[in-house]
């Protein structure tokens, strides 16, 4: 041992540590958890760590329903949902993400490649027929693409048997869905599908901003049009434009 280490107050302490391994290792574990509890603790205490954002809604049933598809195709693959606050992202593909935007998706769909754009703001950038030319054949829109197509979805029903035991399952994690919407869940699914159907306007009030469409068609509802209406929900619950506006006037 070191001049150093003997003379100093806690030398024989430092000494016993540096040669009993096991000591050594409680000593780790001790100092870890005062710092793992230091951090964890205050989260015991916030209500929520995502500040809430006007216009943010639980997705409508249809839009659920798209987005299960969206998982179970795999899209996640090749597609982020998260613009990065950096220029280049935000020029892109618009304002870069919100925690909040992404709160209600259990799980998340972040992703973490991108072979193909990021979609956290796709919805609204194409009409839904562009949606379906590119489902079922990509390159019947975009020549270059690399996109595997989906004509299958469009000729598949959409099966939304459990919508309702998984709204109820999405209320126990969080996601604040009403008494409201989940008994009228049946009723609000085929309104979204539908610009005619007399439940359309209660559809809408239970879900602000979503937009009904016309798919039907003769096959009832597909799970393309699932699909479609969950794509042309991503990214246009928040009214950017108001933030945008209020920080312009604070800086004038
Ligand atoms: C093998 C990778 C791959 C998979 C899997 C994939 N995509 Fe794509 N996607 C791409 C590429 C590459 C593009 C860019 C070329 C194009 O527009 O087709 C793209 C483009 C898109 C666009 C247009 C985005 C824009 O801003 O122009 C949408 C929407 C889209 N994909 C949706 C989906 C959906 C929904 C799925 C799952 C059903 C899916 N993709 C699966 C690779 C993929």
């Amino acid at each position: 041992m070191s001049d150093i280490a003997r003379n100093t107050p806690t030398g024989g302490l430092q000494r016993r540590l540096e040669t009993n391994s096991i000591l050594l290792l409680l000593a780790i574990l001790l100092l870890v958890s005062i710092g793992g509890i230091i951090e964890i603790t205050p989260l015991f205490y916030l209500h929520n760590t995502i500040e809430k954002v006007e216009g943010v809604r639980p997705y409508s049933p249809l839009e659920l329903s798209g987005y299960n598809i969206y998982v179970r195709e795999g899209c996640y693959t090749c597609h982020s949902q998260m613009i990065r606050p950096l220029r280049d992202e935000v020029e892109r593909y618009g304002h870069y993400s919100l925690a909040a935007e992404s709160m209600y998706d259990h799980p998340f769909q972040w992703g973490s490649k991108r072979n193909g754009p990021d979609l956290a703001r796709v919805g609204g950038r194409y009409s839904n027929d562009w949606h379906r030319d590119h489902l079922r054949d990509p390159r019947s829109v975009v020549p270059t693409s690399i996109m595997p197509g989906y004509p299958f979805l469009a000729q598949t029903p959409l099966d939304a048997a459990h919508i309702v035991e998984q709204m109820k399952t999405l209320r126990i994690v969080g996601v604040p869905y009403t008494d409201a919407q989940i008994d009228n869940a049946a009723a609000d699914l085929s309104a979204q599908s539908a610009p005619d159907d007399p439940g359309a306007e209660a559809m809408r009030r239970r879900y602000p901003n979503a937009v009904v469409y016309d798919q039907a068609g003769k096959n009832g509802i597909t799970e393309e049009d699932a699909l479609i209406a969950y794509l042309q929900h991503l990214g246009v619950s928040v009214n950017f434009k108001l933030y945008d506006d209020k920080a312009a006037v604070n800086v004038r």
